[in-house]
């Protein structure tokens, strides 16, 4: 087995006339990841020498997009879309002092994983192909390449839908777009493309039949579940490559240990991490950059965005939960609005219609009930009432609400930020504050109540 160093090449200048929308097709996203990008970390595990991505519809943008997260990628620009094959060629120049062997690939099939690249790698090397194409048994293959062998099986060519005889329309083995070809015959078989096809396009697919007549090793590897390769050109595709990749990953969750109420029922991002032990309720939402840790009891009907939930952390149902930290045995819900900025210390309790920004709470701190907390420093073991709002914005300007440790905040209390109520203070139940409160004591902020006789004004009896 020959250890020659790898390149890989990923076709991403489409437009995706199909996808009907003017975001190109490989920026679309499957669990909140363009779909280049699921690509770009399939191919980086194979640890590849050179990594070179075709652009040309949009390519400043789709090229940001892999450069954020790919810095060494580089660059080849398609400038008029004329074939997959055409597409590859433009990748010459950046691999001219490149020798070994190059994965193609689409990239507008975001389910492939390393795993595969793997085994089929692995293949073209045991049999020392010079050209190793994938193929899948489909039980519909319409829209793809048919893979053509003869009477003793052996691989002729591939024939594009639109170019098939009837009789080639009916073969099921299809073209899944993973080939692994030698850098010494590569580009030389896609110059010799032409097209004079149906699409009048230059297919790399035609080098598969270019290289048998040159009498080229060319071997195939066969997938055993043809559905999550057949790619996406369509709305509808991209659905049943979501459904597909949701299932996978409820999959991975439940065998790692994480339990499910209605696996079916919750969404994850590419990335979302979930320790073993912790419950997932029903319908639960996951954007990207979410973990959560072991042993975590996380109701139903809630969404999760960018937020850090520790080991033991108890999210109730219908949260919001957006930019947090939220430390170990905390409670949060339920109807909880969660924004950027919250940190949550062990053991403090958000409750329902609670809102909070940019807020933290020290150990052991609670709000119950109904409160807005912006901008705002809650110290350990505070209790702040049910209805109060930190009001911290003037219309210009945001400021600062300080509470201290051990504080008690009455019931319907209006923090006029600026202001700090220090250590140990107690502020009166319906409070309206704008200075700050000394340690230790007790402020009022309301009018004082007077009583005076009048009976209740009762209904007449007629
Ligand atoms: C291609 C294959 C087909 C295979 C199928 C698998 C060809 C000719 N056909 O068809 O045999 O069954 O994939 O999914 O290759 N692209 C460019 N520049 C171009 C044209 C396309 O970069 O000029 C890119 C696209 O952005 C896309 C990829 O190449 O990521 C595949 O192109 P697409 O038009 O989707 O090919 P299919 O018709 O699906
Ligand atoms: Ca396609």
């Amino acid at each position: 087995m020959s250890h020659s160093a790898l390149a890989t090449i990923i076709l991403s200048a489409g437009k995706g006339s199909r996808m009907k929308t003017d975001l190109p097709k490989v920026l679309h996203q499957v669990a909140q990841r363009p779909m280049v990008m699921h690509l770009m970390d399939a191919t980086a595990a194979l640890n590849p020498a050179k990594m070179v991505a075709i652009v040309g519809h949009k390519a400043q943008e789709v090229s940001n997009c892999i450069k954020a997260e790919y810095p060494t990628c580089l660059f080849a620009e398609q400038k008029e879309q004329l074939g997959t094959g055409h597409a590859a060629l433009m990748a010459e120049e950046a691999l001219k002092n490149f020798t070994g062997d190059v994965l193609i690939l689409n990239g507008d099939v975001p389910l492939i994983t390393a795993d595969l690249l793997q085994k089929i790698y692995t293949e073209h090397k045991t049999q020392n192909n010079s050209l190793t194409l994938t193929s899948a048994i489909a039980e519909d293959p319409t829209g793809l390449g048919r893979i053509i062998r003869d009477a003793e099986g052996n691989i002729t060519k591939n024939v594009e839908q639109k170019d098939c005889s009837a009789e080639q329309a009916l073969v099921k083995e299809a073209n899944v777009g993973i080939y692994i070809v030698s850098s010494d015959y590569l580009f030389d078989l896609i110059k010799q493309t032409g097209n004079n096809n149906a699409a009048g396009e230059y297919y790399i697919t035609d080098i598969i039949g270019l290289a048998i007549e040159k009498g080229l090793k060319v071997g195939s590897y066969t997938v055993d579940d043809p559905k999550p390769y057949l790619g996406v050109n369509t709305p509808l595709q991209l659905a049943e490559n979501e459904r597909i990749y949701q299932m996978r990953k409820r999959e991975m969750m439940l065998l790692s240990g994480v339990r499910m109420k209605a696996p079916e029922s919750v969404y994850f991002a590419y990335d979302t991490k979930v320790g073993a032990g912790t419950y997932l309720g029903a319908n639960i939402h996951f954007n990207a950059g979410v973990s959560i840790g072991e042993n975590a009891y996380i109701e139903g009907d809630s969404y999760f965005t960018d937020s850090n939930i520790a080991n033991q952390a108890t999210v109730k149902a219908f949260s919001h939960v957006e930019g947090a930290k939220i430390a170990t045995g905390a409670t949060v819900g339920p109807f909880a609005r969660v924004r950027p900025g919250s940190d949550f210390a062990e053991n403090t309790k958000v409750g329902s219609f609670v809102e909070t920004k940019k807020a933290t709470l020290a150990q052991g701190a609670s709000v119950a009930h109904l409160s807005y907390l912006g901008d705002a420093t809650i110290g350990a073991k505070t209790n702040i009432g049910g209805g109060t709002i930190t009001c911290n914005y003037d219309g210009v300007n945001k400021h600062q609400t300080i509470i201290e440790d051990n504080v008690f905040i009455g019931s319907n209390n209006a923090l006029v930020a600026p202001i700090c109520i220090k250590e140990g203070a107690t502020t009166a139940a319906g409070s309206a504050l704008t200075e700050d409160v000394p340690a230790q004591s007790l402020a009022f902020g309301r009018a004082r109540q007077t009583n005076k006789i009048q009976p209740a004004k009762t209904v007449k009896e007629a």
